[in-house]
């Protein structure tokens, strides 16, 4: 017999994609050039040629057999030195090749996290506007996400919210920093407080409280702002990683897990990842991915052009009155909508061919995303359309 929850999510579809998809059939319509669509956070600039020479270096040069056989599950060993020694040169932190479990992006990487820190029933909290996709990482390992209500000012952490839902059943505190959607960069101060509580929680209730820090935009940052690294803060993190948007690589699924060395059981942590992946089907990324990556692995792809793309969409929707929080980085930017249903909102703006995210997903009523990974000379032209949009249908404001 077919599993019921898996075929109800047939009915459920990710607004997302169906918003891209519609994108798509509209661009066939009528020329894609002339759909604006902020959909999909699909990274819109190249890999490195470094990257893509040193895959074809392994295809002519490497032994087929090596190059193709199976890695080891917890990732190829030479790959997850480089990467712990990268971190270490980074962030000052003393990784070693055994705290680090490779992954098939972010998505496989919280998702073993998920499961290496709750037993089913567990209460995993994170905060809104959170990523969608956090419902089945989480409900499919059953454990029971519980999300503390966004704090609009800033985006940062309400604090009095998250204090009241903490209790003896929470096992891990998820977070995205920079943030999909807000595009927000938690601070220093966001982060030292978190790490104030937790430790406070984990005595009081007498285990441990792990933090997923799920980080896949941490290389996407404006304004020469260093994004504050979670794991330096509290030694429970357990950090989630992915090269598909620092790398432009998110078809190619690599990633890992770094645990912490200072956490608790922090040598046997990526060993357990192993274990997981059994039973979960994931028997580590391919081979090509790992070592294409570990060639550039302090490399990132020219990713300018969204700090561009930023400006002059802030400037636009501040100009037309929007309230929104400057991003600090990713691609994302998430407005305040005109009206109170963001889905009506979002609905009006595609008659004008703007294909925008309402945010009822994310965790915030009220809002929309814009995901600017697109040409810069397509955000230039969609702001006049904006401002039709806009002015057409919210004339009184
Ligand atoms: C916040 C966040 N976490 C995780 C993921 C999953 O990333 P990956 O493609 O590396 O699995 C995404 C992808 O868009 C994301 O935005």
């Amino acid at each position: 017999m077919i599993n019921e929850t898996y075929k109800r999510r047939l009915e459920a579809k990710s607004v997302i994609r169906e918003l891209s998809e519609y994108a798509t059939s509209r661009g066939q319509e009528i020329g894609y050039e002339n759909v604006f669509d902020y959909s999909l956070g699909n990274p819109s600039v190249p890999c490195t040629e470094d990257f893509t020479n040193s895959v074809i270096e392994m295809y002519e040069h490497m032994d087929p057999m090596d190059l193709h056989g199976y890695s080891p599950s917890l990732g190829n060993t030479s790959v997850r030195e480089i990467v712990a020694d990268s971190l270490k040169r980074r962030f000052d932190i003393p990784y070693e090749t055994k705290h680090i479990f490779m992954t098939s992006g972010a998505a496989s990487a919280i998702a073993h996290a998920v499961r290496l820190v709750t037993k089913p029933g567990d209460e995993v909290i994170t905060f809104a506007p959170f990523f969608p996709e956090y419902m089945p990482y989480i409900g499919d390992a059953g454990a029971v996400l519980k999300v503390v209500p966004a704090r609009t000012e800033d985006f940062q952490i309400q604090e009095e919210a998250f204090l009241e839902m903490l209790n003896p059943n929470v096992q891990a505190v998820l977070i995205n920093t920079p943030n999909n959607p807000s595009g927000v960069v938690y601070s220093e101060k966001t982060l030292k407080r978190l790490a104030e509580i937790l430790n406070q929680k984990q005595e009081e209730y007498g285990h441990e409280i792990f933090l997923i820090s799920d980080e896949p935009y941490r290389e996407i940052a404006f304004d020469g702002v260093e994004v504050p690294y979670p794991a330096r803060y509290y030694d429970n993190t357990l950090t989630c990683y992915s090269f598909s948007k620092s790398l432009s690589l998110p078809g190619e699924r690599i990633g890992y897990i770094a645990v912490n060395p200072k956490a608790v059981d922090a040598d046997i942590l990526a060993v357990i990842c192993g274990q997981i992946s059994r039973g979960i089907g994931h028997n580590c990324p391919s081979s090509t991915s790992q070592l294409g990556i570990a060639k550039v692995i302090d490399e990132t792809s020219d990713l300018s052009v969204y700090e561009t793309n930023r400006n002059l969409l802030y400037d636009a929707l501040t100009e037309l009155g929007f309230e929104v929080v400057r991003p600090g980085g990713t691609f994302y930017i998430f407005p305040k909508a005109l009206e109170e249903d963001a889905v009506a909102f979002c609905n009006k703006a595609k008659k004008y061919d703007l294909i925008l995210v309402p945010s009822d997903n994310f965790g915030v009523p009220g809002y929309f995303r814009m995901a600017y990974c697109i040409d810069t000379e397509k955000v230039k032209r969609s702001i006049p359309v904006l401002k039709k949009f806009v002015e057409t249908e919210y004339p009184n404001r």
